[in-house]
């Protein structure tokens, strides 16, 4: 990693909302589970949006951290012990907000939800909630930068890190950052989510 992108490398403000959930829609249009939640050409890129605007708005900017860099190509979204899962009061209030993302398949996003909810790390745990990269800034270490800062906290204070990875290729960045696959998750014939969890100072 250079000093450039160290440097570049800092906490969003609630002010960038609007712009990181458009990286992350960008970064996002070809994962496949969401891309599977929402099939193409039912307006994706912009229910992308909405879905990351809830995340950072209700879970990343309220009781995480947001990470991002230069030109906000890239954010990670971070929730810190006790925090990785959405109050169910939230829950209910942003349920017309979901419904707007996901239409006639909200029934299949929301069980899909519950089956990651219940088998999520259960020991308190930093959780990256998600982490994007626009296509045209990948594979040039912003993915790693954005991860670092949260990843180096769990080695100093002794505590493990949880994601789910969408993608073999994401999950091979996870593995060189430390994580070991904990489950694979398919449901009604989704493509796989590997359960991932890194325990502090495992980095290999
Ligand atoms: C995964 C992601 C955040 C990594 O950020 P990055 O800046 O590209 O990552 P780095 O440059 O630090 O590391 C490169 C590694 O990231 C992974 N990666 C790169 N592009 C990727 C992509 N489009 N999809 C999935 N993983 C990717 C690969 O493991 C790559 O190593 P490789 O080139 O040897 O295959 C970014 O590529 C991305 O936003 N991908 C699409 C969305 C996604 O899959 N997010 C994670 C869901 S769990």
């Amino acid at each position: 990693m250079t000093v450039d992108m160290q440097e570049s490398c800092r906490r969003a403000t609630a002010a960038q909302e609007g712009e990181l959930a458009r990286t992350l829609a960008a970064a996002f249009a070809d994962d496949p589970v969401l891309g599977w939640l929402l099939p193409a050409g039912s307006g994706r890129e912009e229910r992308l949006r909405r879905f990351f605007k809830i995340e950072l708005r209700h879970m990343a900017f309220t009781r995480g951290t947001v990470w991002s860099c230069e030109g906000a190509s890239g954010a990670a979204l971070c929730m810190p012990p006790g925090a990785w899962q959405l109050p169910p009061a939230v829950a209910l209030a942003q349920g017309p907000a979901f419904g707007r993302v996901f239409g006639r398949r909200l029934p299949i996003a929301a069980a899909f939800q519950a089956a990651m909810e219940l088998r999520h790390e259960r020991r308190p745990h930093w959780y990256i909630l998600a982490v994007g990269v626009r296509p045209e800034h990948q594979g040039r270490g912003l993915g790693t930068t954005l991860l670092r800062p949260t990843l180096d906290r769990c080695d100093r204070e002794g505590l493990p890190a949880y994601l789910e990875a969408s993608s073999e290729r994401s999950a091979a960045l996870y593995e060189r950052l430390g994580f070991d696959h904990v489950r694979e998750l398919r449901l009604f014939g989704s493509p796989p989510l590997w359960l991932m969890a890194r325990a502090p100072g495992a980095e290999r």
